[in-house]
């Protein structure tokens, strides 16, 4: 048991949790032609996803709500810009591809279907859009490992509002507590705990706790132990 509810779904982040989201400039680096990423891959696959989540943040806050594909490729534009790789559509367009299809972390697909022999449901919460989370749950072979995909655009605004962690209960129609949340963000996961799920944060980059008002009920460095987890949790 962790409190004392029992578990009725495990559902996920998909971004950082269960897609690497550093894969599509890594991968680029590698291919022929593009030895001008060798030096710089890292820092705009770095640049790449905080300014996709700065957009987010600022768009849910300020109510100017655009898809999380523009978003992706508005922060594309300023990351290429910042290492003045700006002048390069064929590598714009090549490295959006590649995010179109992120790897999976290599523990992702036991762990669904460890779940399910389990007998629990399981389903990704994301920022991301139903055409892109649909596209990368294919590419990775999760797509029949879930039993839903659920994306903010049913809301129209990005984590951490709760209007957007309302989503799962409304779709499994349980409490809050019934289920655990998972997600390598700690800002989501902490949220996660304030919307009052069973938190768990997995924190594959080793960083510190974020200081903010909600604390994760558990943590880890990797999803293998999340089906035990949700087990002693029903
Ligand atoms: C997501 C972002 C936060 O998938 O990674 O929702």
């Amino acid at each position: 048991m962790v409190g004392n509810m029992t578990i009725r779904c495990c559902v996920f982040d998909a971004y950082g949790t269960l897609f690497d989201v550093s894969a599509a400039a890594r991968k680029a680096a590698e291919e022929p032609g593009n030895e001008c990423l060798a030096e710089s891959w890292q820092e705009i696959a770095g640049h790449w996803r905080i300014k996709q989540l700065q957009y987010s943040w600022l768009r849910a806050v300020a109510s100017a709500h655009a898809d999380f594909w523009q978003v992706t490729c508005d922060a594309l534009d300023w990351a290429l810009e910042a290492v003045g790789l700006d002048g390069d559509p064929r590598l714009r367009s090549r490295l959006l591809d590649l995010y179109r299809e992120l790897e999976a972390y290599p523990e992702v697909p036991e762990t669904l279907a460890e779940l399910r022999h389990r007998g629990l449901q399981s389903a990704i919460l994301s920022n991301g859009s139903p055409a892109m989370l649909a596209a990368a749950c294919r590419a990775a072979g999760i797509d029949q490992l879930l039993d839903d995909v659920l994306s903010v655009e049913a809301v129209g605004v990005y984590k951490p509002h709760h209007s957007v962690y309302r989503l799962v209960t409304d779709r499994f129609g349980c409490a809050p507590g019934e289920v655990l949340f998972v997600s390598s963000n700690g800002w989501d996961a902490s949220a996660a705990s304030g919307a009052g799920f069973v938190s768990v944060w997995v924190n594959r980059a080793r960083e510190p706790l974020e200081r903010l008002p909600w604390i994760p009920a558990h943590r880890l460095f990797d999803l293998r132990g999340i089906p035990e987890l949700a087990e002693k949790a029903g």
